[in-house]
């Protein structure tokens, strides 16, 4: 990691071989500025960005109360910090994985008032009051959700980093629509990513959630 002392920020994430940061002030700040203070990738930078907006007064510290996996939580924090990075750093719920930090991958998804959200674009401040699930409150007891023992049983995963927004996004679906046909249920998982290409048998686990699942409408 290099610190460009003449330009002023730390340039060692862009570019590893030349003193010459890979994009300009203008392109970092826009960078900064859409994706807030939670890319990893830019953490460096954005500290500086962040002090940068302190004096802008960019940053807007709120307390903020909400629910996860059914305990009270309260924080005072900037407001327009997504949910992803308040919940992995500020508590500790690193199963939420950060994919592509755009709502495109579902990496992040998350239960929010039992609707599946991709918590890399929401603002913490959109959950106030809101119960949010993560996958480290699906098991209950000790005893893994069906959805989670399906995946087990049908292998449906390989590294794993999509698992957890996988494991949601079908607990969301089964709970809209618990009976749902296998054309259903790729329309309904078709938004999740798996760079592993686990995507049939994630299907097929699913699949058989539902069978084992039938008649219940189990959280
Ligand atoms: S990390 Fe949120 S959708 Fe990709
Ligand atoms: S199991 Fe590796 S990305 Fe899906």
């Amino acid at each position: 990691m290099k610190v460009n002392k003449e330009k002023g920020w730390t340039e060692g994430g862009f570019h590893r071989t030349s003193n010459k940061p890979r994009i300009t002030a203008a392109q970092l700040k826009k960078v900064v500025l859409d994706n807030r203070t939670e890319v990893c990738l830019y953490t460096r930078v954005e500290r500086k960005s962040t002090i940068i907006w302190a004096k802008r007064g960019f940053n807007m510290n709120e307390t903020i109360s909400f629910k996860v996996n059914d305990k009270s939580v309260s924080l005072t924090t900037d407001s327009e910090r997504t949910l992803l990075w308040v919940l992995r750093t500020d508590l500790g719920l690193t199963g939420t994985k950060y994919g592509c930090g755009k709502g495109l991958c579902g990496a992040c998804t998350v239960i929010v008032d039992e609707r599946a959200v991709r918590s890399c674009v929401v603002p913490v401040r959109s959950i106030k009051g809101k119960k949010v699930f993560t996958i480290e409150g699906l098991a209950k007891n000790g005893k893994l959700h069906p959805i989670q023992e399906a995946f087990v049983k049908h292998d449906a995963l390989q590294c794993g980093f999509c698992t957890p927004g996988m494991i949601l996004n079908a607990y969301s679906l089964l709970l809209r629509n618990p009976q749902p046909t296998k054309a259903e249920i790729i329309r309904g998982m078709e938004n999740n990513l798996c760079r592993c290409a686990a995507h049939l048998r994630i299907i097929r686990a699913i699949e058989s959630a539902v069978q084992k699942m039938k008649g219940t409408r189990q959280k």
